[in-house]
């Protein structure tokens, strides 16, 4: 498999992916999204690989988010496909491939930084990871399916709260939230979530890939959550904030919302 953005290896029954855009944090444009689906179709129907570690390239950011420079100018039915299309070949991938994927949390994880490391199995951070749900400071939501999964894992009133202030938490907050499972030093975090990647490599894969269908069974989250979260997404492509925000993010200034 050869990628532009993405960096493959594996250890074993265990294979790490590396989300490599170092210059821009990582940032998820539509090429890198169309290269993790497609690593992770071929990674879940490979016989050998068991389990996958997910990171970010670099010490300072896993995912910076989707990449606002390239949606900045799309109008809500764009903004409405970006966040169906994602979805589908990502988040909601993710979450229901057989083969567990950690995300190995290195830094930053915000926007659709984060609602990726909510739709892998499992997540540990480095102590400087900062995670965040920004969008609404860029005149937008969260489009990746995070109005839905961050209220399942942390509860409605702490995300509520990341939502709509577009507040960073520290790992620790993280972890006492359980956004994460565990927090570990930044160089000792490959190596941890790999040991617990070669763990679950040991079980029984076609156990392990019935329990994930069973907790995916379980979930409270309606498909008319996913459906309302992506008309909004595009509604707000049309708005005067949306177009300060991107703009105000670009130019690197504070936005100066028009408001309602
Ligand atoms: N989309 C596109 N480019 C991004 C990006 C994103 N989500 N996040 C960071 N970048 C780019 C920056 O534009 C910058 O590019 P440049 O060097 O060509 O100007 C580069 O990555 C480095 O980022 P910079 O902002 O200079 O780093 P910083 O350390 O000062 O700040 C962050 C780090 C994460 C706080 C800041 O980059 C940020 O707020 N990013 C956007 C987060 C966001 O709103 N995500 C949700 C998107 S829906």
């Amino acid at each position: 498999m050869k990628f532009k953005n993405l960096k493959i290896s594996r250890q074993e029954r265990v294979a790490k992916v590396v989300i490599d855009r170092p210059k821009k944090l990582n940032a998820l444009n539509r090429k890198t999204i169309g290269e993790l689906h497609e690593a992770f179709s071929a990674l879940d129907d490979d016989p050998e690989i068991r389990a996958i570690v997910l990171r970010g390239s670099g010490p300072k950011a896993f995912v910076a988010g989707a990449d606002i420079a390239e949606f900045a100018s799309f109008g809500p039915a764009e903004g409405r496909e970006l966040a169906a299309s994602g979805q589908d070949l990502l988040f909601n991938f993710v979450e229901k491939m057989h083969t567990p994927v950690i995300a190995a949390v290195n830094g930053f994880a915000l926007g659709g930084g984060l609602e990726l490391a909510m739709a892998c199995h499992i997540r540990i951070a480095s102590h400087n990871a900062r995670m965040g749900l920004p969008e609404v400071s860029l005149g937008v939501i969260p489009g990746y399916g995070g109005t839905q999964r961050l209220p399942e894992l942390i509860g409605r009133g702490r995300a509520l709260e990341m939502i709509l202030s577009g507040a960073m938490i520290d790992a620790e907050r993280a972890l006492e939230f359980g956004l994460v499972n565990q927090v570990t030093a930044l160089e000792d975090l490959e190596n941890h979530c790999l040991q617990l990647a070669q763990k679950i490599a040991k079980n029984s894969p076609v156990a392990i890939g019935h329990a994930i269908n069973a907790v995916n069974a379980g979930s409270r989250i309606s498909n008319s959550g996913f459906q309302a979260e992506i008309a909004a997404f595009g509604t707000c492509f049309g708005t005067a904030d949306f177009a300060e925000g991107t703009t105000a993010f670009l130019e690197k200034r504070k936005p100066d919302f028009p408001g309602k």
